[in-house]
């Protein structure tokens, strides 16, 4: 079967993970990714052998740096099947009359707003509902998060009330622009934060209310997660659902920090220690009646890129069954037991 043709619109955090995520799968391929500067990023993607297109007024600066393009960004879309919109929130809105313009399907990250598509994914929650779509948004790293402990205990259990407390990583470890060095920054001061109403855009029937601070660190997010649920439970029974959802790992080894988990994924060389999973600490799991709590680690530069996959798989309608694309997806990407 021809493998589905990619363009990756965005060469950043997450476009470049994505480029390799799909890399590494055997039913699609990338045409191509995007930069507008000829800059370090640029260079790597030249280096890895993917062809670079740019918008037309700069191709003249790629050739100059001794990187040249493959053409320009509307022309690396029309080679495609699929744009994956990996631009800086805001960016990727713009985009949309070009993508519908050649007649593409799209997918979004969470830096755009649920109405661009319509319709938001996580593929843990609702991929069934992304098959033969033509345009869907990936949620965000922290509602990815929130969505697939919530949709693994939902299932089980029904999830009555969810209330969570994040801790966000200030900003990305090669972004040199933002803070905060030293401050707590309440994101925002008004509540909710946007994250309870971006899960209900994925799961509309959830009661969530969400409250975020930016803390000074590059190295993941922590959610403080309380859910209510409709049936009796103990932390072992808790314990017992989160090991069957693959994209859920435990931490333990005395691991008490993000940064040890980041060691962990360096020491045991996974690529640009990504950390695809939530990790969850099994020993937090605190249960009092039909109510429980428990701390997890997202990273935020990772978490999102199998969804990506598996929403081009629905989208393409490569795999209708969702439980057997999550699985391709994490064979293809490395997903192990790693100790942690
Ligand atoms: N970073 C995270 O933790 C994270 C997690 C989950 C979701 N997201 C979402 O993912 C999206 C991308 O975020 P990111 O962190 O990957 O951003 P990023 O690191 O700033 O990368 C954005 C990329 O887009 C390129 N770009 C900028 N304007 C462009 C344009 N008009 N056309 C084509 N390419 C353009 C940039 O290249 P130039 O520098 O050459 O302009 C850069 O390669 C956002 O919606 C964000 O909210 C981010």
């Amino acid at each position: 079967m021809a493998k589905v043709k990619i363009a990756v619109n965005g060469y950043g955090t997450i476009g470049k993970r994505v480029a390799d995520a799909i890399r590494a799968q055997d039913d699609m391929e990338v045409v191509g990714v995007s930069k507008t500067k000829p800059n370090y990023e640029a260079q790597v993607a030249h280096y890895l052998g993917y062809d670079i297109y740019c918008p037309a007024e700069n191709i003249g600066a790629f050739e100059k740096a001794g990187m040249p393009a493959a053409g320009t960004i509307e022309e690396m879309l029309e080679k495609s099947d699929l744009v994956v919109d990996c631009t800086p929130g805001g960016i990727g809105e713009k985009n949309k009359p070009l993508y519908e313009k050649v007649g593409l399907k799209a997918i979004w990250q969470g830096g755009e707003s649920h109405p661009i598509a319509g319709f938001s994914f996580n593929a843990a929650s609702n991929y069934q509902q992304a098959i033969g779509r033509d345009i869907v948004r990936v949620v965000s790293c922290n509602t990815t998060g929130l969505c697939r402990v919530i949709s693994t205990i939902d299932k089980a259990l029904g999830v009555n009330k969810v209330r969570a407390s994040l801790a966000r990583r200030a900003v990305d470890p090669n972004n040199i622009k933002k803070g905060p060095v030293d401050a707590i920054v309440l994101d925002p001061v008004k509540l909710p934060s946007h994250h309870g109403p971006d899960v209900r855009s994925v799961l509309p029937h959830i009661n969530i209310t969400t409250a975020a601070l930016k803390v000074p660190t590059t190295e993941m997010h922590i959610h403080i997660v309380n859910m209510q649920v409709d049936k009796d439970c103990t932390a072992e029974d808790i314990k017992k659902i989160f090991s069957s959802e693959s994209r859920i790992r435990f931490v333990g080894n005395g691991i008490t920090a993000t940064s040890e988990i980041m060691e962990t994924t360096r020491d045991v060389k996974r690529s640009r220690s990504d950390v695809w999973e939530n990790c969850i600490w099994p020993e937090s799991i605190a249960v009092s009646d039909r109510e429980f709590t428990f701390f997890q680690a997202i990273h935020q530069e990772a978490v999102t890129i199998p969804e990506n996959i598996d929403a081009i798989r629905a989208m393409a309608e490569l795999e209708t069954d969702g439980a057997k694309s999550i699985e391709k997806t994490n064979k293809a990407l490395g997903l192990s037991n790693w100790p942690l």
